[in-house]
């Protein structure tokens, strides 16, 4: 298989072939705050279309639309309410995700075919400025195949998609670690669909408290939100100590430091002093590291459920209810 050519996303000269790449209908991996993203010119349904295929991504499951300024939100979005743009101002360019009705010129692929939007301005220079060279938004999941974990380097991007994809922009190590924060304002309220690198409490001093999307909602307004996701393909454990460690056999992803002594052949640890920020910046590439020592388990420690801590187990959650059989492996 051809290798993945890694470039550094720091030197305008790769920055423009990247751009160029996106031009001519190809997609491109690039660095973002939160985790890499796998691009498209989000305008080229064909592009966005090879998107999915990459990612052997369901067609029902809608991207986000990344923008590197805020006069696209008016092309894109049929009306922005006051509170969205209290979040912009507040919060943009940042790791916040905001779906909104949107405008004939999104293509449907992009939306999944939903009324809706999910827009987002990114933090990282170095996807500000490919969205620059490009003049246009990019469509962009994370880069990784569908139901595995999120990647935050660029290594661990070319080591996914090895040969799948022309080239990865590399930003280095995503500063969050942890996916966009998303919430949805369509209905005169915001809706809170992902925890991710916006805490609740932080969107709360903004907008006042925010309705959490109730998982058993009649209607599924995004069919992405599956209740798995995020998996290793090692089964996963949630632990509330090391003591509940059983398998010799295993790895362990501790919270804060762990004793001395723990069953497990392979230890990571997310934050030694347990800071939660410290945690989600080495959450995915720990988990990616675990699941490549080839172990029957991962127990993961429970982390506390305040502020980043609810992304944290949300995705935790979703990778232990993973389907048995390695129905995700891609
Ligand atoms: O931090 C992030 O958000 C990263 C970086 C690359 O920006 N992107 C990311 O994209 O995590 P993805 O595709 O892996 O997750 C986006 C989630 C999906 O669960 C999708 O269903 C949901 O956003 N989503 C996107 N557009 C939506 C819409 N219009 N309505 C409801 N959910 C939407
Ligand atoms: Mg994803």
């Amino acid at each position: 298989m051809d290798k993945i050519l890694i470039r550094d996303g720091f030197e305008p000269e790769a920055v423009r072939e990247a751009a160029a790449l996106l031009e001519k209908g190809e997609p491109v991996a690039f660095p973002t705050e939160t985790v890499y993203g796998l691009g498209a010119d989000a305008f080229n349904p064909v592009a966005v279309a090879r998107i999915f295929e990459l990612k052997k991504r369901p067609h029902f499951d809608p991207l986000i639309v990344h923008v590197a300024d805020r006069g696209w939100v008016e092309r894109l979005a049929s009306s922005i309410p006051g509170e969205a743009k209290l979040l912009m101002d507040r919060f943009w360019p940042g790791p916040l995700t905001i779906i909104l009705k949107k405008t004939d010129l999104v293509p449907d692929i992009v939306t999944a075919g939903l009324s809706t939007v999910g827009i987002r301005m990114p933090k990282h220079p170095v996807a500000l400025t490919l969205l620059e060279h490009l003049g246009r938004p990019i469509a962009a999941p994370s880069a990784n195949p569908f139901g595995y974990m999120s990647t935050t380097s660029a290594s661990d991007v070319a080591s996914l998609f090895d040969g799948g994809l022309p080239l990865v922009l590399d930003g280095g190590m995503s500063s969050y670690g942890i996916e966009s924060t998303i919430v949805s304002m369509v209905d005169g309220q915001v809706r809170l669909h992902r925890h991710g690198s916006v805490t609740v409490e932080e969107l709360a001093s903004v907008v006042g408290p925010v309705t959490e999307k109730g998982r058993d909602n009649k209607k599924c307004e995004s069919p992405g939100e599956l209740p798995y996701h995020y998996a290793p393909h090692t089964p996963l454990r949630i632990v509330a100590s090391p003591q509940e460690i059983v398998k010799e056999r295993s790895c362990f992803l501790a919270f804060a430091k762990p004793p001395a002594h723990v069953r497990s052949r392979h230890v990571r640890v997310l934050s030694a002093k347990g800071d939660l920020r410290e945690a989600a910046g080495r959450f995915f590439s720990s988990l990616i590291a675990l699941d490549r020592e080839g172990m029957d388990v991962i127990y993961a420690e429970r982390v506390p459920e305040t502020g980043l801590g609810r992304a944290i187990m949300e995705r935790l959650r979703k990778a232990e209810k993973r389907p048995a059989g390695n129905a995700l492996k891609p």
